[in-house]
């Protein structure tokens, strides 16, 4: 799969068989968050890696819409330094969620909103934040990787110029 296609066919999906992610793809995986690029080259972003199915479960406790961290068989939090933006642990989520799926792998991102509860279970320092935890695994197809969302139409979202010029695109 090319890289175009990696990232336009990539949907998030919260359905995971329970095979494990080869332990070589995870390290790919983990390569293409270390290597997004941060502001001023500053590389705020740590990860942790989970697949004990108890932490699992815990940190699913920690956000409201969570549930899926117990069924995929790795989730990775995507940690900011002190000082960290959240641009740049959203460039290495997605960088991770991207080649993940380039190797057939699916994901989700989940957010915890009680970040107090997801320090305790990954063991972080209290300046430190869960910018967000990716539940990653191979899709279980019984459940459709869209779920019918859409996108918006390019020429809705796109301004040539100023703001509001749109034009169609695709002719
Ligand atoms: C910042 C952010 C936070 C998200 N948090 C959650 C979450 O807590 N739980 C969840 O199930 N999905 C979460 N998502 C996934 C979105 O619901 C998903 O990206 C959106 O519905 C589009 O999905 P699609 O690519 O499959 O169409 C989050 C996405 C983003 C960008």
């Amino acid at each position: 799969m090319d890289a175009y296609r990696a990232i336009v066919t990539k949907r998030d999906t919260r359905h995971f068989l329970p095979n494990p992610v080869p332990a070589d793809i995870l390290t790919r995986i983990l390569q293409a968050g270390r290597m997004a690029g941060s502001s001023k080259n500053t590389q705020p972003v740590r990860m942790v890696v989970v697949q004990d199915a108890e932490r699992r479960a815990q940190l699913a406790s920690c956000g409201d819409y969570a549930a899926h961290l117990t069924a995929a068989p790795v989730a990775i939090a995507v940690v900011l330094l002190p000082g960290g933006g959240p641009f740049d642990a959203g460039r290495a989520a997605q960088n991770l969620m991207v080649a993940a799926w380039a190797s057939g792998i699916t994901s989700c991102p989940v957010s915890m909103h009680r970040q107090e509860c997801a320090r305790t279970v990954l063991g972080l320092p209290p300046d430190h934040t869960v910018a967000t935890v990716i539940a990653l695994g191979y899709p279980d197809l019984k459940h459709p990787l869209s779920q019918g969302r859409q996108r918006l139409p390019l020429d809705e979202i796109v301004s040539w110029e100023a703001w509001g010029n749109h034009r169609p695109q695709g002719d």
